[in-house]
């Protein structure tokens, strides 16, 4: 069997080279059919959909196929034919067949079709093999793809900021911290405190919040550059939009002002959902049918709609004449929760909003701050069903302005040093922001919890996969 090249079933269902000889291997999702002819439909990952495989069974014993079982998985050597069937254009005749490895019916636990998203997650190991997780998955790869496109296609370098890192500035949430030491018998100092300079790296570290701040000092050298890379917050946040480890897309860019800083993420975000159109419709349309019937069509919305643009003192105006009864009460000064979000999006504006010139008190040191003395250059990305899917911001390029801010928020001069020489050696006005990868793929997939649209979740206790 092993003269013949695999074929792949996304390159076989295009076909047309019927008569042809062809050698697929694949999972098996089903097998079914009577005494004389046996169907089975046989995938290989490569495409949503499975090629149905034709077996007579006067050319293999009962014997042969026990072991070709639901979850099982095969090589079957055998000739392209056009379909006569319903749903598929070709098919293969089988003449061989090869078991790599059977699957017991009594416990294969994706023996049937239809199991709920919070039972797959149980089983995060094997749930790749289901058309939805496949599809997700293709669609993930997908968007990873189009945004190294997009930024290399634009002139921006791959910057790789750090996973492990000294400083806990950003102040974006609390941390995962990265130790050797022995958690029952660490070296202590005079006043009782964990003497971190016996640590591996002889200071506290943790796993990185974002990679913005070493962004900044790569655009402060190559102008355009982005990090693409996995971020860690510890928070207890159980929510369907958050993860403890999840991945963002952090542009920074010299010379760009706010709007510069709109344009690229307005520009960026439709590139996505574009892309996703013109490459995925195959799993686009599964999951618009299976899980959101509005799918494809809120993809096209955000595409052909300009993003609504307003500052977060305009916005809280909107909600508190909204007449709305909130969970968490508005009011000048306060962060802005999903429910907040969704509403101008979803019901006040009918399409994205961007969010500008947020209370300074709460947001990060960085943000550039507005003449007011009040609010800061920070920008929010709002979007239908997801709330806010960007963060970003002009950055405070003063020396002084920064100085004197970072002592307001008790944030020590000797953590920031380094940053505050990009301030003091060649300053210029920069800006950027950070996307979350999986808020990206919740919208593009339609699917309603982050959980399902990464591989092995990391939330509050899970981590078993
Ligand atoms: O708004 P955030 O915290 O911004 C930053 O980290 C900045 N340093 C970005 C920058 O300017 N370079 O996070 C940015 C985005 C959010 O808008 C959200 O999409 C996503 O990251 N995000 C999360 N996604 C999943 N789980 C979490 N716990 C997330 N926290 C933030
Ligand atoms: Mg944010």
């Amino acid at each position: 069997m092993e003269h013949l090249r695999r074929n792949k079933v996304c390159d076989l269902l295009k076909s047309t080279e019927y008569g042809k000889e062809v050698l697929v291997k694949g999972w098996v999702r089903t097998r079914r059919g009577n005494k004389n002819v046996q169907f089975i439909a046989l995938n290989d990952g490569s495409i949503i959909h499975s090629i149905q495989v034709v077996i007579d069974l006067q050319q293999f014993t009962e014997e042969a196929l026990k072991p070709v079982t639901t979850g099982s998985c095969i090589a079957v050597k055998g000739i392209l034919v056009e379909s006569k069937g319903q749903g598929q254009t070709v098919e293969i005749q089988g003449r061989e067949i090869e078991v790599y490895g059977s699957a017991d019916p009594e416990t294969y636990p994706l023996q049937k079709k239809g199991h709920s998203l919070e039972f797959l997650r149980e089983i995060a190991h094997l749930r790749p093999r289901t058309n939805t997780f496949g599809a997700v998955l293709r669609i993930r790869h997908a968007m990873a793809y189009a945004i190294h496109k997009y930024y290399n296609d634009n002139g921006f370098f791959y910057l790789h900021s750090p996973i492990i890192t000294g400083s806990d500035a950003e102040g974006a949430g609390a941390m995962f911290r990265v130790t050797i030491l022995d958690p029952k018998n660490p070296p202590l100092k005079e006043d009782g405190h964990v003497d971190f300079t016996q640590d591996f790296f002889g200071k506290e570290t943790n796993l990185t919040v974002s990679g913005q701040l070493e962004g900044e000092l790569g655009a402060m050298a190559l102008g355009l550059v982005y990090t693409f890379g996995p971020t860690f917050r510890a928070e207890n946040s159980n929510t369907p939009r958050h993860l403890a480890e999840f991945w963002m897309i952090e542009p920074e860019m010299a010379f760009y002002d706010i709007t510069d800083n709109m344009d690229l993420a307005e520009d960026f975000l439709k590139y996505l959902m574009q892309y996703a159109l013109d490459h995925c419709m195959d799993d686009l349309e599964f999951l618009n049918n299976m899980y959101d019937k509005e799918l494809i069509e809120r993809l096209k919305q955000v595409i052909a709609n300009k993003f609504e643009r307003l500052t977060y003192t305009k916005a809280v105006e909107i909600l508190m004449a909204s007449g709305q009864k909130w969970e968490f009460p508005v009011s000048w000064g306060t962060d802005l929760q999903s429910e907040h979000e969704r509403y101008l999006v979803e019901k006040h504006f009918g399409k994205p909003v961007i969010l500008t010139d947020y209370p300074r008190d709460i947001k990060a040191f960085y943000m550039k701050q507005n003449d007011d003395g009040k609010t800061v250059r920070g920008m929010d990305v709002l979007f239908p069903k997801i709330g806010e899917i960007i963060g970003g911001s002009q950055r405070e390029e003063s020396l002084e302005a920064l100085t004197r801010r970072i002592h307001e928020m008790n944030i020590p001069e000797k953590d920031v040093w380094w940053y505050l020489d990009t301030r003091k050696f060649g300053t210029a006005p920069h800006s950027g922001f950070g996307l979350g990868f999986e808020r990206l793929i919740l919208f593009v997939t339609g699917m309603a919890n982050i959980r399902d649209v990464i591989p092995f979740p990391r939330t509050p206790k899970n981590a078993e996969f």
